[in-house]
């Protein structure tokens, strides 16, 4: 029996089959944050105490690449400028960092990065933290802002409980699979808890008094029941399927929970 575990990293480039050219419902996700972003830095920049003194830190968690990797940033440092501008108040020093596992396709993104320093006055600066967001990143009470889109449902491994029990998240056995569903559920939803709750204590950590976390990931509604996988979206099943039954995998392990 062979078995694979996944990395989540996205394809690279500017190909036809890079994250760049394939991430357009990631953007429509990211654009349903901007209303809120936009109301969050306005809290930000009103409150003096948090911002003192006149900088302001912004980070993008599981940034990837392409133009999905800047567009929250950049959703923040206009609305910055914009609530500056409005209020005759001089505009804070912005640092940008963006984060992604250190595999990611970070050179398109430092290109794009040095258009956003260009686009803005006063200063914008910027920079890379590779790293697992599942670890510290970032010094204690230095971000005023995180944001993150699409990846905080990308767990740190896949469970240990069923890798130790050679419990695959997929079986293509289908009466094997219907048995070990609940078990691979409760695996599943206890990692991501794990996961979830180191995450929120590692950015406590790193968020000033007062700092703001803005955060999208998919799920579903536990009220809902999957189908054939518990944790993915059929299409995203069916092109598993697909890929398994071509290089003769019967079993696979995911690090993704939904
Ligand atoms: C689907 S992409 C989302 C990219 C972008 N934020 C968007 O909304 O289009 C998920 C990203 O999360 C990153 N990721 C997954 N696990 C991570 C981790 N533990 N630490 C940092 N980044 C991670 C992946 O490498 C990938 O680039």
């Amino acid at each position: 029996m062979a078995s694979k575990q996944t990395a989540p990293i996205m394809n690279q480039g500017q190909g036809e089959t890079s994250y760049a050219h394939n991430s357009s419902i990631q953007n429509a996700e990211q654009n349903k944050m901007k209303s809120l972003i936009e109301a969050v830095v306005v809290e930000l920049c009103s409150n003096t105490g948090t911002l003192q003194p006149g900088k302001m830190v912004i980070v993008d968690l599981g940034c990837s690449t392409g133009p999905n990797a800047l567009a929250l940033v950049s959703i923040a440092v206009e609305a910055i400028h914009a609530h500056c501008l409005q209020f005759q108040q001089p505009s804070p020093e912005v640092s940008v960092l963006l984060n992604d596992l250190p595999e990611n396709d970070f050179n398109t993104v430092v290109k794009s990065l040095v258009t956003l320093r260009q686009s803005n006055d006063p200063v914008v600066v910027t920079g890379i933290t590779p790293g697992s967001f599942y670890e510290r990143l970032f010094t204690s009470e230095s971000v005023h802002l995180v944001c993150s889109s699409n990846s905080l449902h990308w767990l740190s491994k896949a469970p240990e409980d069923l890798k130790t029990n050679l419990i695959p998240a997929y079986d293509i056995d289908e009466h094997s699979r219907h048995e070990r569903l609940p078990i691979v559920l409760e695996a599943y939803a206890k990692q991501y808890r794990k996961d979830f709750t180191l995450f929120l204590k590692l950015r406590a950590k790193e968020l000033v008094s007062g700092g703001r976390m803005i955060i999208s990931l998919l799920g579903r509604r536990s009220d809902i029941i999957a189908t054939k996988f518990p944790f993915l979206p059929e299409i995203v099943a069916q092109i598993l399927c697909v890929m398994v039954s071509e290089v003769h995998f019967n079993t696979f392990f995911s690090s993704m929970h939904l």
